[in-house]
Order: C-alpha cells, then sequence, then structure tokens
C-alpha cells in the first residue's frame, strides 16, 4: 500500500473514560500519531495523510479549539530533528490561512526543513473536502482555464496535493460510520476501514488488522472480475 489516510477519532470519548480534559485526549492522539508513523515505515507506506482538525472543529468551544492549536504549534516547534531523522516530510493541507501568521510560519519552517524526506506525512489542517474542491475551482478559475480544458486530470492538479497519489486506504477509528468531509474528491476508489478503537488506543495490532483487511480485499475499480 502506497498511500493510508486516518481519520482519527475518539480522543474526547478516550478522555472522558478517563475522567481527563479532552485536551488529555488530544495528547494521547499526539503519541498514537507517532507510533503509527513507525508502523507506516515499517510496512513501506509511502504516504500517511491524517484528519487533525475539519473546517467544522472551529465550532468546538473556545478552550477546545486553543488547545488544540497550541498542542499543533507545540508539535510542529519540538518535532524537527525527529522527523529529519526518520526522513519524513512535514506537510499540511486544508485553509491554512485559518491557522493564523504565527502557526503558518511554523509550519512552512518545518515544511522547508524536511522537504528531503522520502516518507511523506500530510496533516490536514481546517481541513473540509468540499473546501479544498471550491478552492480547486477557484483556483481554476483565476488561472484562466476554459470549460473544456477542465479535464478530472487537470482539476486534480489543483488540489492541496496535487503529486500525492489517492488513498489506498481509509481508516476511521471510534466506531463512527461517516467520512465527516475528508478527502472527498481524492477517495473516489479508496478502501475504507472502520474500527470502534479509539485513536489514542490505536496499537501495532490495529494497524496490522487494518492493512490485513485491505490486502484481502479485490479492487476492480468499476473493472470486471477476471
Ligand atoms: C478527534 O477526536 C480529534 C479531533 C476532531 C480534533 P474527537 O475530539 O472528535 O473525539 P470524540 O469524537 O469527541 O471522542
Ligand atoms: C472528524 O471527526 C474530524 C477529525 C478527526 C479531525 P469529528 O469528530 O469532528 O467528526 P464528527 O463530528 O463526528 O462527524
Ligand atoms: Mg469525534
Amino acid at each position: 500500500m502506497e498511500h493510508l489516510a486516518i481519520i482519527m477519532d475518539g480522543n474526547g470519548r478516550w478522555a472522558k473514560k478517563r475522567h481527563l480534559p479532552r485536551l488529555a485526549g488530544h495528547k494521547a492522539g499526539a503519541d498514537a500519531l507517532d507510533r503509527t508513523m513507525h508502523y507506516c515505515r515499517e510496512a513501506g507506506v509511502k504516504y500517511l495523510t491524517v484528519y487533525a482538525f475539519s473546517t467544522e472543529n472551529w465550532k468546538r468551544s473556545e478552550d477546545e479549539v486553543s488547545g488544540l492549536m497550541s498542542l499543533l504549534s507545540q508539535y510542529v516547534k519540538s518535532k524537527e530533528k525527529e522527523l529529519v531523522a526518520n526522513k519524513v516530510r512535514f506537510r499540511v493541507i486544508g485553509r491554512r490561512e485559518d491557522l493564523g501568521a504565527k502557526l503558518n510560519a511554523e509550519i512552512a519552517a518545518l515544511e522547508e526543513k524536511t522537504k528531503d524526506g522520502d516518507f511523506t506525512l500530510l496533516v490536514a489542517l481546517s481541513y473540509g473536502g468540499r473546501d479544498e474542491i471550491v478552492r480547486a475551482a477557484r483556483k481554476a478559475m483565476a488561472a484562466g482555464v476554459k470549460p473544456d480544458e477542465l479535464t478530472e486530470e487537470a482539476f486534480s492538479s489543483f488540489m492541496d496535493a496535487p503529486d500525492v497519489p489517492d488513498p489506498d486506504l481509509i481508516v476511521r477509528t471510534s466506531g463512527e460510520l461517516r467520512t465527516s468531509n475528508f478527502l472527498l474528491w481524492e477517495s473516489a476508489y479508496s478502501e475504507y476501514y472502520f474500527t470502534p478503537v479509539l485513536w489514542p488506543d490505536f496499537d501495532r495490532k490495529e494497524f496490522d488488522k487494518a492493512l490485513e483487511s485491505f490486502s484481502g480485499r479485490e479492487r476492480r475499480m468499476g473493472g470486471r472480475l477476471k
């Protein structure tokens, strides 16, 4: 598998079960992400996209939003050495302009410093699938693309990470059976895997189960069975 994408859900419920504040769940979620990157590396996955904050997540309490933003900023500022040492290329997709100038500068610096990595971690921040499609349409119009020139391929080139192959598998934790606006364009032929496990509890066993489920699937992409 080349590209794995994950909807990292269930941090709040994980914290609630332990009578901890929601932010403690998000911190444990960041640790789960670090582990998962190692599993991906070992399994030969080249791209990992994670849904970290949606365009809808701005509706949460001010406390939770600011806690998440400072956690993010801490992550971006403290991970440089580790990511460079592990040859991880860090990239962000989503509405960057929503994140503010300071966090944006930190993100841009980390992207620049990790640009030679051979494994790519794409973090979806202030990301919405519909929003990405609308922004791509705007970019295409601004570039002067004519209606009859706008093929699927041409349109794809205006998405946030046009050089990255579509995800092969999309995992969602915490038992919810929906996409919540994640990678709408890119997931046309992705396989899905849903698990009741909460994101902070996601471990090697769960990772292996997801990959095993994927490897047993026949991806026909609309073609016929041989
Ligand atoms: C996912 O965990 C992380 C974000 C959306 C930021 P949640 O915060 O959605 O956790 P639950 O769904 O409330 O358990
Ligand atoms: C999706 O989870 C977004 C992220 C994991 C970042 P949510 O918890 O926000 O989704 P809903 O509200 O259950 O659909
Ligand atoms: Mg949730």
